[in-house]
């Protein structure tokens, strides 16, 4: 019976350990087949418009995963319409989509690509956050919380 009792709580100890090494093993699975892109938004922001006519909006999209994907679409209840552009010798063009590069990143920066806001529902202020959501040609989509900085907020001196 004795023997029986130390079996069971090895048993259980068992289980236990191979409940903890579950989470740890889909993890490592995830990382070694690096087959799928792990996208994670940041540094993104919104300089105050002049208007509600149109903004532009900015970020960062990171990509840690094996594989490449797409930005397809972006879209806000703020506004009625947002499009992507790229800016080429100074001229800026809509585009359809967006690579985002295995363990790469998308950035979208002043004089650079960036998000183009229409038919906001009402002009931005600083202090106020505007909801969006990107879609992706295969990652889940990711909702972002964009503040609205002053109008001539530069990321790189923080104001
Ligand atoms: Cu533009």
């Amino acid at each position: 019976m004795k023997r029986l009792a130390v079996t069971g709580a090895a048993i259980a100890g068992a289980l236990a350990l191979a409940g903890c090494g579950t989470s740890n093993a889909s993890k490592a699975s995830d990382s070694a087949g690096a087959s799928r892109a792990e996208l994670s938004v940041g540094a993104s922001y919104m300089p105050q418009p002049v208007s509600a006519d149109m903004a532009a909006g900015f970020l960062t999209i990171t990509n840690r995963g094996g594989t490449k994907d797409e930005l397809t679409s972006v879209t806000s209840d703020s506004a009625g319409e947002i499009t992507m552009h790229e800016t080429k010798g100074g001229a800026m063009e809509e585009v359809d989509s967006f690579e985002v590069p295995a363990h790469g990143q998308l950035v979208f920066k002043s004089g650079g690509n960036h998000l183009m806001f229409e038919k906001l529902k009402r002009r931005p202020e600083q202090g106020d956050t505007i909801t969006l959501k990107l879609k992706f040609a295969e990652s889940g989509p990711l909702t972002v919380e964009m503040p609205v900085k002053s109008a001539t907020y530069n990321p790189s001196t923080g104001h």
